[in-house]
């Protein structure tokens, strides 16, 4: 089974309102003919509106860093995920390390955002990965196992086909330290296992795996060569179009 390649650009709290819809025009110039890619790029709250007129008839897609698991109301600040979809995103980010580290979202908040934005009809990346101090400790395989369980608790059948996987270790991301392609394979091969037994062969078998932290045009192609290991995460890196782009043209190689 060929799955389509998946690179995302995640710009966190970087850049001004006008850097940001420069930057994302930049990126759909340099990464538009890349047709065998899909491309996401996911600014912060305020560009999102700004830059999805950017976008339209090119491939990209735009996601939201995080979303409010609730619906409207008086949460001050949240942001739910109709009120993202309306904005012209059309996938978000679910559980990535600085939000369970800074803002402490657990594996039921991460599950509660992931059912809020299905049910919304937006596209979910839940993002997994260890500590370093686990990773010593030889639980890799058992907390992406339970960040998996909980995070995906009761995603059903039909929902699956919406869902990606970005598997991001703690201590690499912003780190300049890469997985090795030896550790990055084998949790993806891990992450892909789990996939089979809670869902179907056919869901792991189609589900893209993406690898995250410390991705750069130096390093994307030897990663994404590796069997399971089907796209970037990318923060850092995405922050300039050049070598957001060279990552994708790596991942648009890497299946030619
Ligand atoms: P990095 O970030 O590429 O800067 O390591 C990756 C991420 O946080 O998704």
């Amino acid at each position: 089974m060929t799955r389509r390649p998946y690179v995302a650009g995640n710009w966190k709290m970087n850049l001004a309102a006008s850097d940001a819809v420069r930057l994302a025009s930049d990126v759909v110039r340099k990464t538009g003919r890349h047709r065998s890619v899909d491309i996401g790029i996911v600014p912060s709250f305020p560009f999102l509106m700004g830059i999805a007129p950017r976008l339209e008839g090119s491939p990209l897609k735009l996601g939201a860093q995080d979303l409010d698991a609730h619906e409207f109301g008086a949460r001050t600040s949240g942001v739910n995920a109709a009120q993202i979809r309306s904005a012209g995103v059309v996938f978000t980010l679910v559980g990535h390390s600085e939000r369970r580290a800074i803002f402490g979202d657990d594996d039921s908040a991460c599950n509660a955002k992931v059912h809020a934005a299905l049910n919304a009809g937006l596209e979910v990346m839940l993002c997994i990965g260890e500590t370093e101090m686990q990773r010593d400790q030889n639980q890799t395989q058992q907390v992406i196992e339970n960040q998996l369980t909980g995070g995906l608790k009761d995603v059903s059948d039909d929902q699956w086909e919406h869902v990606s996987l970005a598997y991001e270790p703690v201590w690499a991301i912003g780190t300049g330290r890469t997985a090795t392609p030896d550790q990055a394979e084998q949790a993806h091969a891990w992450v892909r296992a789990w996939v089979e037994q809670r869902a179907s062969k056919r869901v792991a078998d189609a589900i893209r795996i993406l690898y995250g932290g410390s991705v750069k045009p130096a390093n994307a192609a030897e990663l994404l060569a590796r069997k399971g290991i089907d796209g970037a995460l990318v923060g850092g890196a995405s922050l300039e179009a050049d070598s957001f782009s060279a990552i994708v043209t790596a991942a648009a190689n890497s299946r030619s």
